[in-house]
């Protein structure tokens, strides 16, 4: 059976390929594919207003385009001192037209000045959507929460890492190694429970 990541992102894809199954419960092998496969392939556009919507647009596009059982997801930070953003916009919050990580993280340090300690908190969110061929689209979703730290702490992982403080760790994600992180991650709890539905398949 072949299962295609819908991503161009190797950051992504590894970590998913740590927690997906090799085989069905039929003992039957999984083949994982992803978008760096099909390089002709434009990218999905995210136009959804929800984390889930966009799972499922980037899924659904994934089995249209090639006719593969689809796998996809959107991830998000809601600060609840910013009414959930940056949310949906995650990735482009800085700048609506690029992914720029270091602008984005200014951006919410700015945002969050006014705010002390106690009213940064915030979740990372992520909606997982898995696409199958008869049209039906199942969910999943996983969340950590933490707050938002005053200033940088860690050099590991990606993104909002280093501003990210995780409650039940007590320390950031960039404070942590990959292996660390991937067992608490919102990334991992959406894709653990996936896992179970794919060895169904
Ligand atoms: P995506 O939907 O997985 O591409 O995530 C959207 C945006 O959320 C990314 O561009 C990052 O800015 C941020 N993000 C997603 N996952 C993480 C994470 O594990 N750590 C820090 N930032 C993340």
């Amino acid at each position: 059976m072949k299962i295609l990541l819908a991503t161009h992102n190797k950051h992504k894809i590894a970590e998913l390929l740590k927690i997906l199954p090799q085989t069905n419960n039929k003992g039957e092998e999984i083949i994982y594919l992803s978008f760096a496969d099909f390089p002709l392939l434009p990218e999905p556009e995210e136009a959804g207003s929800t984390l889930k919507e966009n799972a499922a647009l980037k899924a659904a596009y994934g089995l249209r385009k090639t006719g593969i059982i689809s796998l996809a997801d959107d991830t998000g930070l809601t600060v609840d001192a910013l009414n959930g953003a940056p949310g949906v916009h995650s990735a482009r919050y800085a700048y609506p037209d690029r992914a720029d990580y270091p602008a984005n993280n200014e951006k919410l340090l700015k945002e969050l000045s006014p705010f002390k300690k106690e009213q940064r908190s915030a979740s990372f969110t992520t909606s997982a959507a898995l696409a199958l061929p008869g049209g039906e689209i199942i969910f999943k979703e996983g969340k950590v929460k933490g707050f938002i730290t005053q200033e940088y702490k860690g050099e590991n992982g990606f993104g909002y890492d280093p501003l990210f403080f995780v409650t039940e760790a007590g320390k950031t994600m960039a404070e942590m190694t990959a292996e660390e992180k991937n067992k608490i991650s919102h990334r991992f709890r959406a894709f653990k429970q996936m896992a179970e539905i794919i060895k169904t398949l």
